[in-house]
């Protein structure tokens, strides 16, 4: 099982990035061969709108660090992506990388209305997003991103959600989100 986890908080002591290395840690003890991309540390622009993607070329024509990562994201089984909330979305880092993902769309869908993805079917993913505000909010934001997953072939897809955080200390995830990206670990090594 080959894992691409792409990591989107600029802090050295993330707690989506905690998470993550969870993830990381069970997915490699289980057999998994993982690949990690820390954005924040990444020289990369945004999406330009040219279109090219969509007119002739089958890729981004951008060649920036996002493009080794657009390579192993076509070769990942599971794709795990860890962001905090920041003003009601990912990190910029994290979109970033997002509106790049539009390259992955292939132009039929413009003209069918019919989600195509240029990736290969059947990928599993992983959403990490913590927050400092309780459960009940922000509830949206990592189904929509999971929704661009779901759209481009994703089969087996899982959300964790660490919320509550707004104390302004590197306090460790909650226990409850360590199980789960242990056991969503297992549960991907093994399906
Ligand atoms: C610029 C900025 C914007 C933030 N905006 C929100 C927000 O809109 N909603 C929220 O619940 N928390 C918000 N937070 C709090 C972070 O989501 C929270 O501290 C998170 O746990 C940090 O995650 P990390 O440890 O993975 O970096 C914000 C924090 C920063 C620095």
């Amino acid at each position: 099982m080959k894992v691409l986890t792409i990591l989107g908080s600029p802090r050295k002591n993330a707690a989506s990035t905690a998470i993550a290395n969870h993830f990381n840690e069970e997915a490699t003890a289980n057999g998994a061969e993982v690949t990690t991309y820390t954005l924040n540390d990444m020289d990369y622009k945004g999406c330009q709108g040219c279109n090219a993607c969509k007119t002739g070329k089958e890729s981004c024509v951008l060649n920036d660090d996002l493009t080794p990562l657009f390579e192993s994201l076509k070769e990942a089984d599971v794709v795990v992506v860890a962001t905090p909330i920041y003003l009601g979305d990912v990190t910029a880092q994290l979109k970033g990388f997002f509106d790049r993902f539009y390259s992955t769309i292939s132009p039929e869908y413009f003209e069918t209305g019919i989600p195509t993805s240029r990736l290969p079917q059947g990928k599993k993913s992983l959403i990490i997003a913590t927050q400092g505000a309780e459960e009940t909010k922000h509830a949206d934001i990592a189904n929509r991103y999971d929704s661009y997953f779901e759209t481009s072939g994703f089969k087996d897809r899982k959300i964790i959600r660490d919320c509550s955080r707004m104390d302004f200390t590197d306090k460790a995830p909650a226990a409850t989100s360590i199980t789960m990206a242990k056991t969503i670990a297992r549960e991907f090594a093994t399906a």
